[in-house]
């Protein structure tokens, strides 16, 4: 068990490690608001300052390395600086970093997203994944005429106005609302009120479907993130066809928000995956294969009429398309397609070995703590299985959970604060064997200090 007797004498070990960081972190209170340009990059007592990345690891500014098991909140499927990226970004920078004019890439680029998105025949290219949910939004109002876009509370589908909902579920029950009708909740200030009338807020369960089936007549599409991200819950193939199957009865569009699940679950994301392929699917990080890039993908009979007579819907943005964004995105697909049938089989397979290992010693020392996920994503929480809903994320060992996170950064693992993990092709079977343990003995640790026997 741990020398530490409290959480203070932890983290002040964490504080004199990094004193490089602690003066950074200082100096950045003059000039970034609260220190940080999001607040997923949080960490108590502050963040490392990172210095650089290579495969499976980083290393901060005070030269200490951690195991990245956030890779960039899921970006870096290959780990960091993987060589055919590397050598694809130094020769694209050489050439061009932006041209705003039409180029040959933008056709070659789309053209490999054609191949491999079983949903799209058209993709429209952006920047981000909030960029691509937006323009989803969008396109499933301007072609249906209907108003309402559902989201199913939990899910995080970027940071705009219609979708920054319902992320965290509130644990009081006034706010959250009733289980099978959640009150929308706003995550953000300066999100105007009226915003609500144009969206839904579905349950994770069945009761979605009656929700939808109530208000059809205003519901242009629903959102849907195949595995939520927040939690790394797998909605599974079988509520996916269910909620196909309700849309389509009813005139409105499903859209997979595939930001996080396209090109990581397979090469043609959760709808390769589970065999459930929406009207439209939403794209972003792994894509750019580290540089910002985001589309949308849909049929061709869908985009030819929201984008009729010169485009009814806008399509705009400076760096939609540019060159050096799709220059290391391709390399990244290429690489994948060319690498598919090892590259998916072995995250799964790292992924289950984490998964599992974690939860069999949970269980046999018969500790309140699991881990969920499916193929490379994962996520620890402070209390037994079955974890399967957003809902169910409630009641945990909260600071538990907190000194949990705390001892995985001194054992040298790196997870965002609070949030999901990811696997990489980079992180070797050693390295999914020292993250394992340093999750059970942070896991051990922090529940030493907070279960009382
Ligand atoms: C499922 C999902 N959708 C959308 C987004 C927003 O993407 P971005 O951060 O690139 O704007 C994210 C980001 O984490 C995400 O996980």
């Amino acid at each position: 068990m741990t020398k530490f007797k409290s959480r203070e004498e932890l983290m002040q070990e964490l504080i004199n490690r990094t004193p490089e960081s602690e003066k950074l972190w200082n100096e950045a209170q003059e000039f970034v608001p609260g220190g940080l340009l999001s607040v997923a990059r949080k960490f108590k007592p502050y963040p490392f300052y990172t210095a650089k990345g290579k495969g499976a690891y980083i290393w901060d500014v005070d030269g200490n390395r951690y195991i990245d098991c956030s890779t960039a909140y899921g970006v870096l499927l290959l780990g960091h600086l993987p060589e055919v990226v590397f050598e694809t970004a130094s020769e694209a920078a050489k050439k061009a970093l932006i041209y705003c004019t039409p180029h040959p890439g933008e056709i070659e680029y789309t053209r490999r997203l054609i191949e491999c998105i079983p949903c799209a025949e058209r993709i429209l290219l952006c920047n981000s994944g909030t960029e691509a949910t937006m323009q989803g939004a969008r396109i499933m109002r301007s072609y249906t005429g209907k108003k309402r876009i559902a989201k199913f509370e939990g899910a995080y589908h970027g940071w705009h106005d219609y979708v920054q909902w319902n992320v965290i579920v509130n644990s009081d029950p006034k706010i959250s609302g009733p289980v099978e009708r959640p009150n929308p909740v706003s995550e953000s200030d300066g999100i105007p009120s009226e915003v609500e009338n144009t969206i839904l807020i579905l349950p994770f369960d069945e009761s979605a479907f009656s929700l939808i089936e109530e208000y059809a007549d205003e519901l242009a599409g629903v959102m849907v993130e195949p595995v939520f991200g927040n939690g790394s819950l797998p909605v599974g193939k079988e509520f996916l066809e269910s909620l196909q199957e309700i849309c389509r009865t009813k005139d409105v569009l499903l859209m997979f928000d595939e930001v996080k699940t396209g090109f990581r679950m397979a090469l043609g994301g959760a709808q390769e995956y589970w065999g459930v392929i929406p009207d439209l699917a939403a794209y972003g990080k792994v894509i750019g294969g580290g540089a910002p890039l985001g589309a949308v993908g849909t049929t061709k009979e869908i985009m030819n009429k929201v984008t009729q007579s010169e485009f009814s819907i806008s399509v705009a943005g400076t760096y939609s398309g540019n060159p050096f964004s799709l220059s290391v995105g391709l390399a990244m697909l290429n690489y994948l397609v060319e690498n598919k049938d090892t590259v998916y089989p072995e995250l799964e397979r790292k992924g289950n070995r984490l998964r599992e290992g974690f939860n069999e010693y949970m269980k046999l020392k018969n500790l309140p703590a699991s881990m969920t996920g499916i193929g490379s994503f994962f996520q620890t929480h402070m209390k037994p299985l079955p974890v399967i809903g957003p809902r169910d994320l409630g009641g945990q060992l909260e600071d538990a959970l907190y000194d949990m996170q705390l001892f995985l950064r001194y054992y040298g693992v790196h997870v965002a604060w609070f949030h999901d993990g990811f696997i990489s092709a980079a992180h070797s079977d050693q390295d999914i064997e020292d993250v394992l343990k340093a999750h059970i003995d942070a896991a051990e640790n922090a529940l030493a200090w907070h279960l009382v026997s």
